[in-house]
Protein backbone atom coordinates (compact mmCIF):
# COMPACT_ATOMS: atom_id res chain seq x y z
CA UNK A 1 0.00 0.00 0.00
CA UNK A 2 1.44 3.66 -0.85
CA UNK A 3 1.37 5.72 1.81
CA UNK A 4 0.30 9.43 1.55
CA UNK A 5 3.54 11.75 1.69
CA UNK A 6 1.87 13.96 4.41
CA UNK A 7 1.82 10.45 6.77
CA UNK A 8 3.91 9.87 9.84
CA UNK A 9 3.61 6.70 11.56
CA UNK A 10 1.96 7.00 15.14
CA UNK A 11 4.32 6.61 17.98
CA UNK A 12 4.53 3.65 20.22
CA UNK A 13 4.21 6.06 23.18
CA UNK A 14 0.69 6.97 21.10
CA UNK A 15 -0.43 3.91 19.96
CA UNK A 16 -0.45 2.50 23.86
CA UNK A 17 -2.47 5.69 25.16
CA UNK A 18 -5.04 5.20 22.38
CA UNK A 19 -5.07 1.23 23.09
CA UNK A 20 -5.46 2.17 26.80
CA UNK A 21 -8.29 4.43 25.61
CA UNK A 22 -10.14 1.63 23.53
CA UNK A 23 -9.72 -0.36 26.07
CA UNK A 24 -11.14 1.55 29.08
CA UNK A 25 -13.68 2.88 26.36
CA UNK A 26 -14.55 -0.75 25.68
CA UNK A 27 -14.46 -2.01 29.15
CA UNK A 28 -16.84 0.75 30.46
CA UNK A 29 -19.19 0.06 27.87
CA UNK A 30 -19.32 -3.59 28.96
CA UNK A 31 -19.98 -2.41 32.89
CA UNK A 32 -22.67 -0.14 32.14
CA UNK A 33 -24.17 -2.49 29.90
CA UNK A 34 -23.99 -5.42 32.86
CA UNK A 35 -25.27 -2.40 35.07
CA UNK A 36 -28.28 -2.08 33.12
CA UNK A 37 -28.92 -5.94 32.50
CA UNK A 38 -28.77 -6.56 36.21
CA UNK A 39 -29.54 -3.94 38.23
CA UNK A 40 -33.39 -5.10 38.58
CA UNK A 41 -32.14 -8.73 39.78
CA UNK A 42 -30.37 -7.18 41.90
CA UNK A 43 -32.18 -4.39 44.06
CA UNK A 44 -32.46 -4.93 47.63
CA UNK A 45 -28.82 -5.87 47.54
CA UNK A 46 -27.83 -2.75 49.59
CA UNK A 47 -29.87 -3.66 52.54
CA UNK A 48 -28.65 -7.40 52.13
CA UNK A 49 -25.37 -6.20 52.72
CA UNK A 50 -25.68 -4.21 55.70
CA UNK A 51 -27.20 -7.00 57.65
CA UNK A 52 -24.53 -9.39 56.20
CA UNK A 53 -22.48 -7.29 58.84
CA UNK A 54 -25.34 -7.11 61.57
CA UNK A 55 -24.81 -9.37 64.22
CA UNK A 56 -26.31 -12.54 63.36
CA UNK A 57 -30.40 -12.87 63.66
CA UNK A 58 -29.77 -15.79 66.02
CA UNK A 59 -27.14 -14.26 68.09
CA UNK A 60 -26.09 -16.10 71.44
CA UNK A 61 -24.28 -14.91 73.89
CA UNK A 62 -21.39 -16.73 75.05
CA UNK A 63 -17.94 -15.98 77.41
CA UNK A 64 -15.11 -18.46 76.20
CA UNK A 65 -12.24 -18.32 78.87
CA UNK A 66 -9.81 -18.57 76.34
CA UNK A 67 -5.45 -18.68 77.44
CA UNK A 68 -7.00 -17.55 81.06
CA UNK A 69 -8.89 -14.56 79.40
CA UNK A 70 -12.77 -14.64 79.76
CA UNK A 71 -14.38 -13.19 76.06
CA UNK A 72 -17.78 -12.42 75.77
CA UNK A 73 -19.28 -13.03 72.44
CA UNK A 74 -22.23 -13.03 70.24
CA UNK A 75 -22.49 -15.70 67.96
CA UNK A 76 -24.66 -17.97 65.54
CA UNK A 77 -25.07 -20.83 67.89
CA UNK A 78 -24.00 -23.10 64.79
CA UNK A 79 -19.94 -21.35 64.94
CA UNK A 80 -17.76 -23.91 65.52
CA UNK A 81 -14.67 -22.93 68.00
CA UNK A 82 -12.20 -22.74 65.63
CA UNK A 83 -14.29 -20.45 63.51
CA UNK A 84 -15.12 -18.20 67.70
CA UNK A 85 -10.90 -18.62 67.73
CA UNK A 86 -9.81 -17.23 64.33
CA UNK A 87 -12.62 -15.28 63.55
CA UNK A 88 -14.18 -13.26 66.74
CA UNK A 89 -10.70 -13.61 68.75
CA UNK A 90 -8.22 -13.34 66.17
CA UNK A 91 -6.13 -16.26 67.64
CA UNK A 92 -4.97 -17.52 64.24
CA UNK A 93 -2.33 -19.78 65.60
CA UNK A 94 -5.00 -22.25 65.44
CA UNK A 95 -5.09 -23.96 62.05
CA UNK A 96 -8.12 -25.01 59.64
CA UNK A 97 -6.98 -27.85 57.41
CA UNK A 98 -9.45 -30.05 56.60
CA UNK A 99 -12.38 -28.50 58.47
CA UNK A 100 -14.17 -31.98 59.20
CA UNK A 101 -12.04 -34.05 61.70
CA UNK A 102 -9.75 -35.41 59.48
CA UNK A 103 -6.33 -33.69 59.86
CA UNK A 104 -5.47 -32.39 63.58
CA UNK A 105 -4.52 -28.63 62.93
CA UNK A 106 -7.11 -27.10 64.95
CA UNK A 107 -6.53 -29.36 67.81
CA UNK A 108 -6.51 -26.98 71.09
CA UNK A 109 -6.72 -28.35 74.78
CA UNK A 110 -10.44 -27.99 76.38
CA UNK A 111 -9.92 -28.63 80.03
CA UNK A 112 -6.43 -30.15 79.08
CA UNK A 113 -8.36 -32.32 76.98
CA UNK A 114 -7.79 -32.37 72.93
CA UNK A 115 -10.21 -31.78 71.00
CA UNK A 116 -10.39 -31.36 67.28
CA UNK A 117 -11.42 -27.08 67.15
CA UNK A 118 -13.63 -27.71 63.97
CA UNK A 119 -15.98 -30.00 65.15
CA UNK A 120 -17.08 -29.13 68.49
CA UNK A 121 -19.24 -25.88 68.75
CA UNK A 122 -18.04 -22.54 70.81
CA UNK A 123 -21.54 -22.68 72.73
CA UNK A 124 -20.70 -25.74 74.23
CA UNK A 125 -18.08 -24.41 76.11
CA UNK A 126 -18.58 -21.94 78.03
CA UNK A 127 -16.97 -22.15 81.93
CA UNK A 128 -14.48 -24.28 80.32
CA UNK A 129 -10.33 -23.43 80.34
CA UNK A 130 -9.79 -23.35 76.38
CA UNK A 131 -5.68 -23.54 75.60
CA UNK A 132 -4.59 -22.49 72.47
CA UNK A 133 -1.20 -22.42 70.97
CA UNK A 134 -0.86 -18.96 71.82
CA UNK A 135 -1.56 -19.62 75.42
CA UNK A 136 1.18 -22.26 76.10
CA UNK A 137 4.31 -19.99 76.66
CA UNK A 138 4.36 -18.69 80.13
CA UNK A 139 6.41 -15.75 81.69
CA UNK A 140 8.21 -15.28 78.46
CA UNK A 141 9.45 -19.11 78.14
CA UNK A 142 8.06 -21.93 75.34
CA UNK A 143 6.71 -24.25 76.76
CA UNK A 144 9.10 -27.55 77.00
CA UNK A 145 7.45 -29.09 74.26
CA UNK A 146 7.45 -25.51 71.64
CA UNK A 147 11.28 -25.53 72.58
CA UNK A 148 11.51 -29.25 72.08
CA UNK A 149 9.66 -29.18 68.55
CA UNK A 150 12.56 -26.04 67.74
CA UNK A 151 15.39 -28.30 68.93
CA UNK A 152 14.25 -31.55 66.89
CA UNK A 153 12.94 -29.23 64.06
CA UNK A 154 9.57 -30.97 64.36
CA UNK A 155 8.22 -29.04 61.32
CA UNK A 156 8.74 -27.48 58.23
CA UNK A 157 6.22 -26.10 57.01
CA UNK A 158 4.64 -25.27 60.02
CA UNK A 159 0.84 -25.26 59.29
CA UNK A 160 0.41 -28.49 61.13
CA UNK A 161 2.76 -27.24 64.32
CA UNK A 162 0.16 -25.47 66.64
CA UNK A 163 -1.78 -28.88 66.38
CA UNK A 164 0.46 -30.64 66.91
CA UNK A 165 2.09 -29.11 69.48
CA UNK A 166 -1.39 -29.09 71.38
CA UNK A 167 -1.71 -32.88 70.47
CA UNK A 168 1.73 -33.42 72.19
CA UNK A 169 1.25 -31.64 75.18
CA UNK A 170 -2.22 -33.54 76.08
CA UNK A 171 -0.14 -36.81 75.03
CA UNK A 172 1.89 -36.50 77.77
CA UNK A 173 -0.12 -35.17 80.49
CA UNK A 174 -2.01 -38.85 79.36
CA UNK A 175 0.97 -40.70 80.02
CA UNK A 176 1.40 -42.12 76.59
CA UNK A 177 4.74 -41.86 75.77
CA UNK A 178 6.04 -44.65 77.07
CA UNK A 179 7.70 -46.14 73.41
CA UNK A 180 7.71 -44.64 70.29
CA UNK A 181 4.63 -46.91 69.02
CA UNK A 182 2.67 -45.16 71.91
CA UNK A 183 3.81 -41.86 70.46
CA UNK A 184 3.06 -42.63 67.22
CA UNK A 185 -0.33 -44.13 67.67
CA UNK A 186 -1.38 -41.40 69.79
CA UNK A 187 -0.20 -38.35 67.69
CA UNK A 188 -1.59 -40.18 64.67
CA UNK A 189 -4.46 -38.13 64.71
CA UNK A 190 -2.22 -34.93 63.81
CA UNK A 191 -1.64 -35.07 60.08
CA UNK A 192 1.80 -33.47 58.60
CA UNK A 193 1.72 -32.91 55.18
CA UNK A 194 5.37 -32.10 55.03
CA UNK A 195 6.44 -35.39 56.65
CA UNK A 196 7.96 -34.30 60.02
CA UNK A 197 7.20 -37.09 62.05
CA UNK A 198 11.06 -37.73 62.79
CA UNK A 199 11.26 -34.67 64.30
CA UNK A 200 7.86 -34.50 65.87
CA UNK A 201 8.87 -37.94 67.56
CA UNK A 202 12.15 -36.64 68.85
CA UNK A 203 10.29 -33.90 70.28
CA UNK A 204 7.92 -35.76 71.87
CA UNK A 205 10.30 -38.27 73.21
CA UNK A 206 12.73 -35.07 74.83
CA UNK A 207 10.08 -33.06 75.98
CA UNK A 208 9.12 -36.51 77.71
CA UNK A 209 12.47 -37.05 79.10
CA UNK A 210 12.27 -33.36 80.48
CA UNK A 211 9.35 -33.51 82.42
CA UNK A 212 7.43 -31.82 79.64
CA UNK A 213 4.08 -33.09 80.85
CA UNK A 214 4.33 -31.30 84.13
CA UNK A 215 4.29 -27.61 82.91
CA UNK A 216 1.59 -26.12 83.55
CA UNK A 217 -0.98 -24.69 81.63
FE1 LIG B 1 -10.08 -29.66 62.23
FE2 LIG B 1 -8.72 -30.70 60.17
S1 LIG B 1 -9.26 -28.62 60.56
S2 LIG B 1 -9.38 -31.69 61.98
FE1 LIG C 1 4.11 -28.76 57.11
FE2 LIG C 1 3.48 -30.39 59.12
S1 LIG C 1 5.17 -29.06 58.98
S2 LIG C 1 2.29 -29.89 57.41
Amino acid sequence: MTLPPCYTPPDEEDERAAGHTRRAFMLGSAAAAAGVLVAPLVQGAPAAAEGAKAAPVNATKVALDVNGKVHELSLDPRTTLLDALRENLDLTGTKKGCDQGACGACTVLIDGRRYNSCLTLAVMHEGKKITTIEGLAADGRLHPVQAAFIRNDGFQCGYCTPGQICSAVALLKEGHAGSDAEIREWMSGNICRCGAYEGILAAVKEAAKNGGGNATL
